[in-house]
């Protein structure tokens, strides 16, 4: 075995919202908001494509996912052999680690971030570098102070996960500038969410700065997580070297479909990132406002000192959010969903103050 796998972690799942149910007693229907899905589900374009498309499932998938990438490439203005296809953007973090990493490499990337960067540099026996957060979101000065040349890829995950807060075109801007030709990976996972102005348009950057990796999903935004479907837009010279790992049949035909259905129905999209952005508001709006970090995402980061109090006071509330260190991240629930978890987070901080 490699003897760095000793190391890892194994990824829990944790409870499921009914042994959640019956271990606490909850009369109360569970709502689920620790991963980030879009709690109002995908297009309803989706399931009709669905429909038509299961015929078809003894067939095996379109290996080069033609149709979808096409779809990508005339949405984004992109060469269709720029986008690589994944089983969800896990499986591209696992291809790009696979087709770059060598052992003894070093890759950059932060504290506090989405954990499948360090997990697949640790199997390809690589060192992980890191630098702070800044007030939830990629420090990229300090980032830049610790590429060197021993640095393989750095992962920049905007906005962050576990934190909800961007940083700047002009910020990422500048770390292009200086970082050198060292590939920058730009997990965007969240992008659709984000209404702030300043946020870097990646897909025009990748004209300027050939190193970018830039990767979406369809899992958040889109509502498809459980079709595990997401890509990554390169440089065309990079894709050749991705497919060299890809598995040949590596996403399946119901979540290539789903995907070109969802991508269609930019209106659902946009509907659904208004109403995510009015409910996220409410939050800032909030009398505990003052415990969140800054969020452009479906979710907010809960800042307390001690995690495990709050997310047991949610959980007996039926609220399922998810610990992490120095906070609770909480997805942005529905309307009716928010009222309950606004009065419940007022009950929680008068209690404690
Ligand atoms: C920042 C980030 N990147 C990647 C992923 C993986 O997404 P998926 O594999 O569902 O596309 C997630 C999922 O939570 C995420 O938060």
């Amino acid at each position: 075995m490699k003897k760095q796998l000793a190391s890892l972690n194994i990824y829990s799942p944790g409870k499921t919202a009914e042994e959640i149910q019956r271990d606490l007693n909850i009369k109360s229907e569970m709502m689920k908001l620790s991963s980030n899905e879009n709690v109002y589900g995908p297009s309803p374009e989706v399931e009709k494509t669905l429909q038509a498309a299961i015929q078809n499932i003894h067939e095996y998938p379109d290996a080069a996912g033609t149709d979808l990438k096409q779809a990508i490439s005339r949405f984004y203005q992109v060469p269709s052999e720029a986008v690589l296809l994944g089983a969800g953007l896990d499986e591209v973090i696992q291809m790009l680690s696979r087709a770059i990493l060598k052992p003894g490499d070093e890759i950059v990337t932060s504290e506090q971030t989405f954990v499948q960067y360090s997990h697949h540099a640790v199997i390809e026996d690589c060192t992980i570098v890191t630098a702070p957060l800044t007030n939830g979101k990629f420090d990229l000065k300090a980032l830049l102070g610790q590429v060197t040349d021993k640095t393989a890829l750095v992962w920049l995950c905007n906005p962050n996960n576990p934190t909800g807060n961007y940083f700047s075109e002009e910020e990422l801007t500048a770390f292009l500038r200086e970082v050198g030709d060292v590939p920058v990976v730009l997990d965007e996972a969240y992008a659709e969410y984000v209404t702030a102005e300043n946020y870097p348009d990646s897909l025009k950057l990748r004209d300027q700065f050939e190193n970018i990796i830039i990767l979406r999903t369809f899992s958040k935004a889109y509502g498809l997580a459980s079709l595990r479907i997401g890509y990554a837009i390169s440089s065309d010279e990079w894709t050749d070297l991705w497919h060299r790992v890809k598995l040949p049949f590596n996403v399946t035909t119901l979540s290539l479909k789903a995907a070109e259905a969802a991508l269609a129905d930019q209106d659902y999209l946009k509907r659904i990132v208004t109403q995510n952005a009015t409910e996220r508001a409410r939050y800032y709006a909030s009398e505990f406002k003052n415990h969140l970090l800054p969020s452009e995402t479906n979710f907010v980061f809960i800042q307390v000192d001690d995690a495990s109090q709050l997310n047991d006071f949610l959980l007996r509330k039926g609220i399922i959010a998810r610990p992490v260190p120095g906070g609770v991240r909480l997805t942005i629930g529905t309307r009716d969903q928010n009222d309950v978890i606004i009065e419940v987070l007022n009950e929680y901080f008068k209690e404690e103050a």
